[in-house]
């Protein structure tokens, strides 16, 4: 598998500035930073509680940060109306832990459902097209008129992997893709992200746990240690530190 790492001449398609966020006594984020290049494959580690969902939840508008500045695509989030940041939001595919896939809805309709959330940038006269390629993305066409329950765990990560990949996102953020999965079905995932990224050159912000996902998948890479951008680099450069703190994760 091709690596390239000197994305970070490129172009911010995600800037995070001094990012501060607590709950009461609780400080999470203290100042964290992070830029996401055109094209690229980043991932970021963190330990359980270290604050990456929040960082996420700030990223998508789910959650107010306490002070710091999120652009996406040139916007800063901050100044967008609901309707704008609505808008942005179709730009953003989201992979999340576990499938989340509606159970009472078909494949198809599980594909479906974003585009008619937003009928202004598709047109429902083409989603079965789209429902196609974004199926054939993944290798599961047959599936569409099958429900959730009669899949596989690792085919319902897929179908989920269509449904971030059907409004042709141009940033895509996952978190935790293949925990749960036995090694077979996550090297499928891990291809399957690579593939997307080759196919559409969309830039990826990826959590993980995973020392060989890390490994495989990562252009570059960021920690997130006591709430702030603790180091980045490379997955050789972060393996082979000799900072206890960057060492813990390489365990
Ligand atoms: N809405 C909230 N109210 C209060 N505390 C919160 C809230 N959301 C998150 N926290 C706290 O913020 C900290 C960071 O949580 P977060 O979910 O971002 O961790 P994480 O890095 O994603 O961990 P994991 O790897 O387990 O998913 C935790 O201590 C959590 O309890
Ligand atoms: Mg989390």
């Amino acid at each position: 598998m091709k690596k390239n790492t000197s994305y970070n001449t490129g172009k911010a398609v995600l800037e995070i500035k001094d990012l501060y966020k607590g709950f009461g006594d609780l400080k999470v984020l203290n100042g964290f930073n992070l830029e996401l290049y055109k094209g690229e494959n980043l991932v970021m580690m963190g330990k359980s509680g270290s604050g990456k969902s929040v960082m996420i939840k700030c990223m998508v508008g789910l959650m107010q940060p306490d002070s710091g500045n999120i652009k996406i695509l040139g916007k800063d989030i901050s100044t967008l109306s609901h309707q704008e940041m609505d808008e942005l939001r179709t730009e953003i595919g989201f992979l999340f832990q576990g499938s989340a896939l509606y159970d009472s809805m078909t494949v198809r309709e599980n594909l479906e459902f974003p585009l008619r959330r937003h009928t202004d940038k598709f047109d429902l006269k083409n989603t079965d097209e789209l429902v196609m390629e974004a199926l054939r993305n993944v290798g599961l066409e047959h599936t569409i008129d099958q429900m959730p329950e009669e899949l596989s765990g690792g085919m319902q990560r897929r179908i989920a992997f269509a449904r971030a990949l059907i409004l042709q996102p141009q940033i895509i953020l996952y978190d935790e893709p293949t925990t749960g999965l036995d090694p077979i079905t996550s090297k499928e995932i891990i291809e399957l992200m690579q593939t997307i990224q080759d196919k559409y050159n969309t830039s990826s912000l990826i959590i993980t746990h995973d020392v060989d996902c890390a490994r495989v998948i990562s252009n570059r890479m960021i920690l997130l240690l006591d709430g702030i951008n603790y180091v980045e680099g490379t997955f050789e450069e972060l393996s082979n530190s000799k900072d206890p703190k960057i060492k813990a994760f390489f365990k």
